[in-house]
């Protein structure tokens, strides 16, 4: 064969099988939730990239979670999870609960000085200085953190340091220690390790008091089930747990008596903590806006209630990239997702794309936060000043990304949260 010919007969045979594995065509129209509220920010919207929380979802996917708790499990909600005090104060009405989980020094003055009557127990083991300096900005003297403020202790080391800050301040911290159930991100990890802790609080309790244990088992279900299985990374950590409880009371029987806060859960193991799970108050934020993390079974009856809305700025035939302006068609002929390219305002954002559906980032022309690029197919009916709506797959971060929430009810813009400080 020639090699002319040879040449022609490999570039047909590259065309055609390039054709034949073309992906589909992913492309439509918005369903009629997402049409509804494209008109209604095209009617009404600032025209700039917001944060939609839906707040008839989020009220249902509360009183979904709420039906299924235990009676002998309290409700705490994860604030750095729906960070907006209006947001927070919304669920709190809804789960009757004052109990909150913090895990930012700012946020935690905000919500001392807004929410007076709440109940708040750190996330994370704060470093000293944070819990000084919070001490420093509280104004409200109606918040009383002897009271209503449960510090997290990982260590002895961290907890004689919080011993000097309450002898400083002349106060009494209370204190819940870090059980690592599993998740092996510090923490308490065996019932021995208890003791030391025990000790110090014993010790001098002028200034420090426990006020229980925090476990959290995110580690439960993320396990590839052939190395453990779901049922059974949750029994460890239970199982810890009750070891760690039975210490403590056989070293201190008086602890018995006192009424001892054992957090434990988040959103993706909400739902395993049945009647019988050893704590008595789980502590969930994410599911009830259900970012794209949260697509589990254990979740399945609840809807999504965040998205990122943004305008579309231009709509422009086919790719054209910097360069090889000649390859404009080869795209579209190759995916047919590719027919068209739209500009959005903003971008780069930690989400996924969901309505209307078949829209796709083009990795070959580049990433933008200012004006990114999504492809389509010509089924997708987008034109400027339309709205793309993506899932957040996170809601901590994101959520802070817009300025002030739009809140969405029956479908239209009722309101606007503010988020709390970064
Ligand atoms: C200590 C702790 N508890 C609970 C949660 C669960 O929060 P969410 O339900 O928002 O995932 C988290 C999340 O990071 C956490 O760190």
């Amino acid at each position: 064969m020639k090699r002319r010919n040879l040449i022609l007969g490999m570039t047909g045979l590259a065309a055609a099988s390039a054709l034949l594995l073309r992906p589909q065509d992913k492309g439509g129209p918005y369903p009629p939730y997402f049409s509804a509220l494209n008109q209604e920010l095209r009617r009404n919207g600032p025209g700039r990239p917001l944060l939609l929380i839906d707040k008839d979802r989020l009220l249902a996917n509360c009183h979904k979670v709420k039906a299924q708790l235990p009676a002998s499990k309290a409700f705490r909600i994860v604030a750095k999870s729906l960070p907006s005090l209006p947001l927070l104060q919304t669920v709190m009405d809804v789960m009757d609960s004052k109990r909150l989980m913090v895990f930012h020094q700012p946020h935690l003055n905000a919500i001392a000085e807004a929410m007076p009557a709440s109940d708040l127990l750190l996330g994370k083991p704060m470093p000293v200085n944070a819990a000084a300096q919070f001490y420093r900005a509280l104004k409200n003297t109606a918040f009383n953190p002897a009271l209503q403020l449960q510090w997290l202790i990982d260590t002895p080391e961290r907890l004689r340091e919080y011993q000097q800050l309450a002898t400083s301040l002349g106060t009494r911290l209370r204190i819940s220690i870090e059980l690592d159930v599993g998740l092996h991100r510090g923490g308490v990890a065996s019932p021995e390790a208890l003791k030391p802790l025990l000790d110090i609080m014993a010790g001098d309790k002028e200034h420090l008091e426990l006020a229980g244990f925090m476990g959290y088992d995110a580690h439960v279900g993320k396990i590839p089930s052939i190395i453990e299985t779901r049922a059974h990374s949750f029994e460890k950590a239970c199982a810890h747990y009750r070891n760690c409880q039975q210490a403590l009371y056989a070293w201190q029987p008086e602890m018995a008596q006192k009424a001892l806060v054992f957090n434990g859960g988040g959103s993706p193991t909400l739902r395993l903590h049945k009647a019988d799970s050893p704590v008595n108050e789980v502590a969930s934020g994410s599911c009830l806006v259900k970012p794209t993390d949260f697509d589990l079974d254990l979740l399945a009856d609840l809807e999504p209630a965040a998205f990122i809305a943004t305008p579309v700025l231009k709509v422009l035939e086919g790719t054209t990239i910097p360069g090889i302006e000649g390859t404009r068609r080869l795209f579209s002929l190759l995916n047919p997702n590719a027919e068209r390219s739209y500009f959005i305002y903003g971008g780069l954002w930690q989400a996924h794309y969901e309505s209307p559906p078949g829209l796709f980032d083009n990795s070959l022309y580049g990433k933008s936060s200012n004006q990114a690029i999504v492809n389509s197919s010509h089924n997708v009916p987008l034109h400027v000043n339309d709205q793309i709506f993506m899932r957040p797959t996170q809601s901590e971060r994101v959520l802070l990304e817009f300025g002030d929430l739009a809140v969405i009810s029956n479908g239209r813009l009722a309101g606007w949260w503010p988020v709390l400080p970064t």
